[in-house]
């Protein structure tokens, strides 16, 4: 279960690295009216789609193995929890899975068009969201301990 902790918390900075790089990278493309290049736009929206799906089976299994996920919601209750217990077993979970939600659509929606300036947009709205969720809700105290 260490090792899950461990990787979930080295990933999780290369995972908002390339969720960032790849949001600015399509604002920029989207705002200069660029040409959506397969080696290097392609590349990074596909790169950081891949780290978030990782990141996300690493938090599903924490999600079980963890006495920070389900079994804090089965030994305390809904009620029992204070906000840190909250925060670690159902916000940070419900509101990241939603994310990669988010990023998956903004990663078949831009494959569903040939125009540029709209792969960009797509990507751009859509890992956009992803990456506010996932800022609203993570356990910065936890993290940096
Ligand atoms: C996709 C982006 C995600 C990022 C960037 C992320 C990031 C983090 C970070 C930084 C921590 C604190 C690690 C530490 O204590 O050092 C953490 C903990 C945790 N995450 Fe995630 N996470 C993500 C997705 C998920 C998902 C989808 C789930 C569950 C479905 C999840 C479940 C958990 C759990 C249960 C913990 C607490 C682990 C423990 O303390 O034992 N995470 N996450």
């Amino acid at each position: 279960m260490e090792l899950f902790q461990n990787v979930h918390s080295y990933l999780a900075y290369i995972v908002l690295a390339i969720l960032i790089i790849a949001f600015v990278n399509a604002l920029i493309g989207y705002a200069s009216n660029k040409d959506f290049a397969l080696e290097k736009d392609f590349r990074i929206s596909l790169f950081a789609l891949i780290l978030s799906h990782i990141q996300l089976l690493l938090g599903l299994i924490l999600y079980f193995v963890s006495t920070n996920g389900l079994k804090a919601i089965q030994e305390l209750g809904m009620g029992g929890m204070n906000s840190a217990a909250r925060l670690l077993a159902l916000e940070h979970p419900v509101t990241n899975v939603l994310a990669v939600v988010f990023i998956t659509i903004g990663w078949s929606r831009h494959k569903k068009t040939d125009n540029s300036k709209k792969k960009f947009g797509r990507i751009a709205l859509f890992y956009g969201i992803g990456l506010v969720l996932i800022l609203s809700r993570i356990p910065w105290a936890q993290w940096f301990n």
